[in-house]
């Protein structure tokens, strides 16, 4: 039944990716911070195999006959089929207002080749890197070893295209080392990426769709600082010190506008709606920025990043949520107005 005036909000959480229980914090944490004044919470369970359920009961039957009980759905779940543009097109489906970005910058957002090539067309930097497909790893592993050595040089990052919480990837100091961390890779992708390695400060942007006109706000820039060798999945979550969170990051005035003007960008050239998480690296050496990647449904545990920026800016986790959902709403709004059959 719908309380009176509220907004039902249904909010998605878990998901089958491998960042399954970074979801429940993040979910359990926007709920918790949904003004309960505007909003009716109905929270609905992805299960690791993907079923749905709704008040842990798994009564979504094939035709999803709950998608008329709610107002606006907010997918609180990172990684494969959730932030990389397959949930969004489900949810396009359904035809109710969804926050977030949508299934173009879901699915660019998520593959960090795609994502690195439209940030490069835009004049952008990213750190060099080469791109290897399965099929030809297995045929001809020597030669792109080679290519590695010869065009990046050591150390490498290797990434899976299209994963987060750097599941699967390892930093690789020696040509021995590389075939390895390359198969671990394939586990989780078909397409993987060997970066060249650089000396980094890591900084993170917050940005949000502005409900007013097409120039979104850019937080303040925050800076991770891992204890670990790299940002790593223990530096994020299994480690309580893993990693130490400055905001405001302590670099110039200068960087900082540079940085935020690129995030502006990203925004932009990826077509973001609603959020999203810019993560650059300043070049400890040059003083360059690059563009690293980008997270469209960024976490929203007590301790992340893209609340805590948004905080620092003047944007209270309450008041992001809200205007989350308004930005949901309008946009559906604005697409229902739009002509789908011409005759
Ligand atoms: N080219 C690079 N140079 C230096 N460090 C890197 C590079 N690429 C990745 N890293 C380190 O690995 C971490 C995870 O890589 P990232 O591409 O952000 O993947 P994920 O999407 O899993 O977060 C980064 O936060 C950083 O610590
Ligand atoms: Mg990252």
């Amino acid at each position: 039944m719908k309380l009176a005036n509220k907004v039902r909000v249904a909010v998605l959480s878990g998901g089958c990716s491998a960042e399954h229980e970074v979801s429940l914090r993040s979910a359990a944490n926007v709920m918790q911070f949904l003004d309960s004044s505007r909003f009716e919470i109905i929270p609905i369970g992805i299960d690791k195999q993907g079923k749905w359920f709704l008040d842990n009961m798994p009564n979504l039957g094939d035709d999803h006959p709950i998608w008329h009980t709610f107002d606006v759905i907010f997918p609180v779940v990172h990684g494969t089929l959730c932030e990389d543009g397959t949930l969004q097109g489900l949810l396009e489906l359904t035809n109710l207002p969804y926050v977030g970005c949508g299934v173009l910058a879901s699915a660019i957002g998520m593959d960090k080749d795609v994502s690195k090539r439209l940030a490069m067309g835009a004049g952008i930097p990213v750190a060099p890197y080469l791109v290897i497909k399965q099929d030809q790893w297995q045929r001809d592993a020597d030669s792109f070893s080679q290519q590695v050595m010869e065009k990046l040089a050591y150390p490498v990052f290797v990434k899976p295209a299209n994963t987060g919480s750097s599941i699967g990837i390892t930093k690789v100091k020696t040509p021995a080392q590389l075939k390895a961390a390359i198969n671990e890779a394939f586990r989780f992708d078909v397409k993987v990426l060997v970066e060249k390695a650089l000396n980094v400060i890591e900084i993170e942007l917050a940005a949000l769709e502005s409900l007013e006109n097409s120039d979104p706000i850019i937080s303040v820039v925050g800076e991770i600082r891992p204890r670990h060798e790299f940002y790593s999945y223990e530096a994020k979550y299994t480690d309580e010190n893993g990693a130490e969170l400055l905001i405001p990051a302590p670099i110039t005035n200068e960087l900082k506008e540079k940085a935020r003007a690129i995030a502006r960008e990203i925004f932009l050239v990826l077509e973001c709606e609603g959020m999203a998480r810019v993560d650059l690296f300043i070049e400890k050496e040059t003083q360059q920025i690059y563009f690293n990647e980008i997270n469209t449904i960024p976490g929203f545990t007590q301790i992340s990043m893209y609340p805590k920026l948004m905080e620092a800016s003047g944007i209270s986790y309450s008041q992001l949520l809200t205007h989350l959902i308004d930005l949901a709403m309008k946009r559906h709004t604005r697409k229902r107005e739009l002509i789908r059959s011409y005759v």
